[in-house]
């Protein structure tokens, strides 16, 4: 067996001397030392040789081994720059140097209000309710009490899929899919994308609303007061001075739209506020009778009161931000700030 282990290393020896590339040396490796390789046959078979001679044909084949293993490696080294395995070798990682590091993603300024917003009727009890973007004619105007003369659908610049498909241009629809599906007490706020076709300083064809709605026997204008008085003052601050102003919606009666006092001007009256020292936030009403008679509740036994606003007008006072299309611009030094 020692002559069988001698007699290896001199064949082994003479081959890497002859090797003149880094596969032949590569080959002499995986023949020698591979899984399969004679060294490593060789050495199973030390359990078969008497017991006194095993430690020693054991040290040997290692030492053998080791030798082996080491001129191929300093040949393989020679050969570098050449070869792959010379260029691995030479090819050094300086783990000194500093890391790229990762950038971080962050929720966008208009999900940000929008949750904030939400967040608040959460806590009065609302739930959040969700409905499509493109909408049927039936629920973005009709069951809304706008039928297809009246003059109400000039208010809206409205994408038309087809005839009777829009593009949402209000969130106020999620009221009549909730209605639809559910009996009273409703209590829901739903967020989402809206479309008009609309562009400046403060339009874009695409932007955010929230719409409420709360339903349940006994709800009055004064609680829609205090509802909206509440949430105002928790978005702009506890002392937010507010004015409700009557105005028009086909699906409420009465409406109102909502003013804040102005948050740059303190009411004086500024560019912002157009000089007239208010900002206009929301719209609402209480729930027209004919609203409640389309998804078949009894607007003699219940009663109730809905809002909408836009969420870049609200993020855009909360921040100052004078131009509404840099939230969509994805210009980072802007999301950054938020
Ligand atoms: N849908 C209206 C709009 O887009 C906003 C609105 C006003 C919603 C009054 C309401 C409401 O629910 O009661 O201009």
């Amino acid at each position: 067996m020692r002559e069988d282990l001698a007699e290896l290393q001199r064949k082994a020896e003479a081959e890497l001397n002859s090797a003149g590339s880094e596969e032949e040396l590569l080959a002499i490796r995986t023949k020698y030392l591979g899984r399969k390789g004679l060294l490593t046959l060789l050495f199973r078979k030390i359990g078969n040789a008497a017991p006194d001679e095993r430690p020693l044909l054991g040290r040997l084949s290692n030492e053998i081994k080791e030798a082996l293993s080491v001129k191929i490696e300093n040949a393989l080294e020679k050969l570098a720059p050449q070869g792959k395995y010379g260029a691995l070798l030479q090819e050094k990682i300086d783990v000194t140097l500093p890391g790229r590091g990762v950038r971080h993603g962050r929720i966008h300024p208009i999900s940000q209000v929008s949750q904030e917003i939400c967040e608040v009727f959460l806590r009065l009890g609302f739930s959040v309710a969700k409905g499509p973007e493109v909408e049927l004619d039936y629920y973005n105007f009709e069951a809304l009490n706008i039928p297809k003369d009246h003059p109400a659908r000039d208010m809206q610049d409205t994408f038309y899929v087809e005839d009777n498909i829009v593009l949402r241009t209000h969130t106020s629809p999620v009221q009549i899919r909730i209605m639809e599906k559910q009996r009273p007490p409703v209590r829901i706020v739903s967020p989402g994308k809206v479309y008009r076709h609309d562009s400046d300083v403060s339009h874009t064809p695409m932007f955010h609303q929230i719409e409420g709605l709360w339903v349940d026997k006994g709800i009055t204008f004064s609680d829609l007061k205090g509802v909206l008085t509440y949430f105002l003052q928790q978005v702009f601050g506890e002392d937010t001075v507010l004015r409700f102003r009557p105005s028009f919606f086909p699906f409420t009666e009465p409406s109102a739209e909502i003013d804040i006092q102005c948050i740059i001007c303190g009411g004086t009256g500024c560019r912002v506020c157009g000089q007239s020292g208010w900002l206009e936030i929301l719209g609402a009403g209480m729930v027209d009778p004919e609203v409640f008679k389309t998804v078949g509740y009894d607007p003699e036994e219940i009663s109730g009161f809905a809002f909408g606003l836009g969420v870049e007008r609200i993020a855009m006072l909360k921040y100052s931000i004078s131009d509404i299309r840099l939230f969509y611009e994805n210009d980072r030094r802007f999301l950054e700030q938020f």
